[in-house]
């Protein structure tokens, strides 16, 4: 995907803050030791999966870029990726998904039951965590977030009707289940900071987190596998509906509308079908009118950054949106 920007990777990205992003990994370790066996047994199998951790790498970087300083950051930055892997073990459960991280997930390699009450685990380790830090704030954000998220992925459930759903209920999902996160990673590396920075950090992580999950969405049509870790045409075989089907739908012909319903009624798709789609979907220029709706946000996100003082953080702030929009995993 081009943007104006030159390409960032997010090793790139990453590699000034790697002292801080491990401690961030020690503190995640910590804060889910359990003394159980099974599980233990999960969390084994969580940690061999890598994640690209770029939750955490926000949240640092909003604290450096707001001069913050906050002496939390690291245990804040580890409980936003533990609510973010709890909804993880979550959402592979309720979507059914064998392959997270390039591995096989915990519901193909346990059962259901084990992801459900380990993603109340995990999530249950992260509120005791934030308990434990005597300061209701991060708190106050944090939790928010996470009921808006099980609203988003309530509204998730609903997205199987192409003809009946809307950009603007698209929307409405993608902030809720995915923005919503990165916007709390934004702002809770910035409660020291101005009230004005602080805001503005969670409008950048509401739109970057926007144009995150628009890219996702993406991915699953045109990704390898192999590069993003996880299935492609999942959505479709899925029967979800996400932005290129939903710009591609009013452009489409009879023949290849039909396609697109027949699909939808047909409980497990083939491969061919699946294929066929997305083949339709890009001939009517969905991948691009939702390529250029990421490309929209990231510069809205950009225009946020604004309120911020100049400075090595903020400029990595900047890289992001490239990364995030550029990203193939
Ligand atoms: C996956 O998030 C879930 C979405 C919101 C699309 P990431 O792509 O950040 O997943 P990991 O943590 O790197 O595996
Ligand atoms: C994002 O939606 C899920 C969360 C916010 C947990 P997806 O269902 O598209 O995420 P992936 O593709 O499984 O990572
Ligand atoms: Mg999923
Ligand atoms: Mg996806």
């Amino acid at each position: 995907m081009s943007s104006q920007t030159a390409p960032v990777s997010l090793g790139d990205l990453q590699r000034p803050l790697r002292p801080r992003l491990d401690r961030v990994q020690q503190e995640l370790r910590r804060i889910v030791e359990a003394d159980f066996g099974l599980i233990t047994e999960v969390n084994a199998h969580l940690f061999q999966m890598q994640g690209k951790m770029f939750r955490p790498t926000l949240l640092l970087l909003a604290d450096e870029a707001t001069g913050a300083g906050d002496p939390r950051a690291a245990t804040l930055a580890a409980v936003v990726e533990l609510i973010h892997l709890a909804t993880l073990v979550h959402d592979d459960s309720v979507d059914h998904s064998v392959l997270r991280r390039g591995m096989p997930t915990i519901n193909s390699i346990f059962s259901h039951q084990i992801s459900v009450i380990m993603g109340d685990y995990l999530y249950s380790r992260a509120v005791i965590e934030l308990v434990g830090l005597n300061d209701l704030e991060p708190l106050r954000v944090l939790s928010r977030v996470t009921n808006e998220m099980t609203v988003g992925e309530m509204r998730q459930l609903l997205a199987h009707e192409p003809l009946h759903y809307s950009e603007e209920d698209y929307d409405l999902l993608i902030r809720s289940k995915t923005a919503s996160l990165l916007s709390g990673a934004c702002e809770v590396g910035a409660l020291l900071a101005a009230p004005a920075e602080r805001a503005a950090l969670r409008r950048y992580g509401m739109a970057l987190g926007m144009a995150f999950q628009i890219v996702d969405d993406l991915l699953d049509y045109v990704g390898d596998a192999s590069v993003t870790g996880k299935p492609s045409g999942s959505d479709l075989r899925e029967h979800k509906v996400t932005l290129p089907l939903i710009a591609a739908l009013p452009r489409m012909g009879p023949a290849e509308r039909q396609e697109v319903e027949a699909l939808m009624r047909t409980p497990e798709p083939a491969d061919g079908q699946i294929q066929t789609v997305i083949a339709a979907v890009a001939d009517s220029g969905g991948l691009d009118y939702a390529r250029e709706r990421a490309l929209r946000l990231a510069q809205q996100a950009d225009g946020e950054l604004e309120e911020l003082p100049a400075s090595p953080a903020r400029e990595a702030l900047r890289d992001s949106i490239a990364y995030v929009v550029d990203r193939r995993r």
